[in-house]
């Protein structure tokens, strides 16, 4: 019993994430359901699919903002629902998640402090990340100033100003212009090989493609999981869109 429940904790050690029988309904409304998946650690997931098909709502609960309805889910080994602001994990809502009535500055500050991590290695992050978002020379305005794209990169750069090992980003490319996607994508590449876990949504399957692992979400179920190559293997399709219909029409009504 006792070697039984030490095995299953290194398991749950082993994996980032891993949700059993996840479900989330709002007044009725299934949103999520009984969503069974793992995560290793180290991997960049992406989960895909149409609007409504229940991302976010996932990511919520995850990161400790929305309660499940039931089942349950660890997040690098506690079980949900944790406290919000852990400073092991980072998350980029979907929705604006800063502060527009202040500075770019302000904002990665005011981030930094939440998580308690130093004058020295903020101005170190804070360069670095104003670099990957292409805002240096934007540190001092305020954010309600910039355009739409600039607000979403003030957004990310916040979201990882901690150094979290654990990344939630909730669809970081939309609106961002396809040069600067580009640098972000390096950058993710480098958080990946910092070993950090990224789980992502998007809606370009060109990113998708990108991903080490995809899970098709549909209906608040994944419909199907599995390297990009494998997925279109698995489907006999030649594009990831094409394998999306294909597990579709399987079983995802
Ligand atoms: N706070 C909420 N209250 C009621 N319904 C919600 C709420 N959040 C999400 N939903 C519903 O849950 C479903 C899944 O939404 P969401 O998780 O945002 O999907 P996605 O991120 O894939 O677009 C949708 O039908 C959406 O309208
Ligand atoms: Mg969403």
């Amino acid at each position: 019993m006792v070697e039984n429940s030490s095995e299953k904790n290194d398991e749950r050690m082993a994996h980032a994430i891993e949700t059993t029988d996840l479900r989330k309904e709002f007044d009725g409304l299934v949103a999520v359901n009984d969503l069974s998946l793992t995560i290793g650690r180290g991997v960049l997931y992406g989960l895909i699919g149409p609007n409504g098909s229940g991302k976010t709502t996932v990511i919520r609960m995850l990161v400790g903002i929305l309660n499940q309805t039931s089942g349950s889910a660890t997040v690098l080994g506690e079980r949900i629902p944790i406290s919000e602001n852990k400073p092991r994990i980072g998350y980029m809502p979907q929705e604006m998640g800063i502060y527009t009535d202040l500075t770019v500055h302000d904002n990665l500050e005011l981030f930094s402090d939440l998580y308690s991590i130093g004058r020295e290695k903020f101005r170190s992050r804070q360069q670095a990340l104003l670099k990957m978002i292409d805002l240096e020379g934007r540190k001092d305005s305020l954010v309600s100033q910039l355009s739409g794209g600039m607000k979403h990169r003030v957004s990310l750069a916040c979201a990882l100003v901690h150094d979290p090992e654990l990344i939630f980003l909730d669809e970081p490319t939309v609106g961002v212009d396809p040069e600067l996607r580009t640098g972000f994508w390096e950058y993710f590449e480098e958080l990946k090989r910092q070993g950090k876990t990224i789980v992502m949504t998007t809606h370009y399957m060109d990113e998708a493609q990108r991903c080490d692992i995809v899970g098709m979400m549909r209906n608040g179920r994944l419909i199907g999981e599995g390297s990009p190559s494998e997925l279109m293997r698995r489907a006999d399709a030649d594009s990831l869109e094409s394998a999306f219909l294909a597990y579709s029409r399987e079983g995802g009504a």
